[in-house]
């Protein structure tokens, strides 16, 4: 995952650890108005190891903006990342985080077509999920005026995600049928909103049966994430259907390639089933790339089936095609503005409050995208509640700031 141009990613690592050295104390800063609050991933592993500190304010190196953060976005990739579950992971300390939405507060040397003021978002190569965060002018884009910030922070990752799939890498086209598992998630809702821009795409979808009500009106059929879901496709269509969205990897791999139609295309984008609890499991990890690596070339080429993969992140930060992703991201912005797609926002949460955000994930609670709403102030505790009773919850060897990890009420929108 997620390091174009190693030398940059390798800076920002060292920059990291030389702020969190220069820091007077744990969760002290210069306070100057030189440090901001940013979350901090102090090493892999479960929730306890995020928390809150004071760090040194990044300043825009040439080709950079300084973004004054509104807004972070909550992914599935940054549970992996808090476990150590992605390839080459960077080294911790680290400040989290992909994407963002704010305002551009200073312009570094050689940056044309911005001005301090204006309402952008971003991708970050991590650091999003900080008071203030500096990023390429390539990863940014300004947003229209009536675009909230929650909802620029949930556009980014989500809707290129499923516009590079759909269109760019399975050719979506009218009359099209099209599977997406998660369909609930932010993923999936973008999915599902891009697919009815196009006349007569059938969507099916995989969800928790408790977002069914919620979502239905966005899916043509809908089914419980722990159905059959190969039968009841192929009782609806039993041609099975043109695009695989995957996002589960492991042996959903076999039974979407065998679900597609000739000329069909399977996407492999994600591997979700390998968080199993808090923590890494390196045998699901073993046991999803063991089931992927049986799929067969010679059977794709005499069924004409195409296997793909796609990761933004790699495109973005290791792949340089940071313009490609710019004209998507107008394209987006245009169905935007005609109200084709609109980012569903499933909560709010405060920087404080990141280890109850992951933990809704965690527990399969959302419906559309977490948001980190850095202006939002935590909100109580509730007594007595606990994230340690969670689906996903597994023993933790450190239990640094436990005491921390009370259940607070998510701000739903
Ligand atoms: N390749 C790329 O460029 C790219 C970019 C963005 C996201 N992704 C991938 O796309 C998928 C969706 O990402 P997202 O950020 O939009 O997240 P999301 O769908 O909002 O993620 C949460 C949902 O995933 C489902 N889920 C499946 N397996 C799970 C597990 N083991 N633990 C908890 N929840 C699980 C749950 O929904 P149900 O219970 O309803 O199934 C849960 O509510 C992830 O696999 C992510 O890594 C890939």
């Amino acid at each position: 995952m997620a390091k174009e141009r190693p030398e940059k990613a390798d800076e920002t690592e060292q920059m990291i650890e030389r702020e969190v050295g220069k820091e007077a104390a744990e969760g002290g800063g210069a306070g100057d108005g030189r440090d901001m609050r940013a979350v901090l991933l102090s090493g892999f592993g479960g929730l306890n190891k995020l928390r809150v500190a004071r760090k040194v304010m990044p300043e825009p190196q040439e080709g950079e903006l300084k973004i004054r953060v509104k807004a972070c976005g909550l992914n599935f990739i940054d549970l992996m990342v808090r476990q150590g579950n992605i390839d080459n992971p960077p080294k911790t300390p680290l400040v989290p985080g992909f994407e963002l939405s704010g305002i551009v507060e200073a312009i570094g040397g050689n940056v044309t077509g911005f001005e301090i003021g204006d309402r952008v978002m971003a991708f970050t190569n991590y650091n999003a999920w900080a008071e203030v965060a500096c990023t390429p002018a390539e990863f940014v884009y300004k947003i229209p005026d009536d675009m909230s910030f929650s909802e620029a922070a949930s556009f980014p990752m989500n809707f290129v995600t499923a516009y590079m799939m759909l269109f760019e890498v399975a050719n979506l086209r009218e009359g099209m049928s099209v599977l997406v598992h998660s369909a609930g998630g932010g993923v999936g809702q973008a999915v599902a909103q891009l697919c009815s821009t196009i006349p007569n795409v059938r969507v099916f979808g995989t969800a928790s049966s408790f977002k069914h009500e919620a979502i239905k009106n966005s899916l043509t059929h809908l089914f419980d994430r722990n159905a059959d879901y190969v039968q009841e496709v192929k009782r609806i269509s039993p041609d099975g259907v043109d695009i695989v969205l995957d996002c589960l990897c492991g042996e959903n791999t076999g039974k979407g390639i065998g679900l597609l139609k000739p000329l069909g295309t399977y996407i492999l984008y994600g591997s979700s089933n390998m968080v199993t609890g808090e923590t890494k499991s390196f045998f699901s990890f073993a046991k999803s790339w063991w089931q992927v690596e049986k799929v067969n070339p010679i059977k794709l080429y005499e069924e004409n089936k195409v296997m793909a993969g796609f990761s933004l992140l790699n495109l973005l930060f290791k792949q340089g095609r940071a313009g490609v992703i710019k004209g998507v991201v107008d394209k987006l912005l245009a169905l935007y503005n005609q109200k084709k797609i609109k980012p569903l926002v499933d909560s709010l949460w405060a920087l404080e409050e990141v280890k109850e955000a992951m933990q809704r994930i965690h527990d399969r609670g959302n419906i559309g995208k977490l948001i980190l709403d850095v202006e939002k102030a935590p909100t109580p505790l509730m007594a007595n509640d606990s994230t340690e009773t969670s689906e996903a919850g597994e023993e933790e060897e450190d239990h640094e700031g436990d005491t921390e990890n009370k259940e607070r009420m998510p701000f739903i929108q």
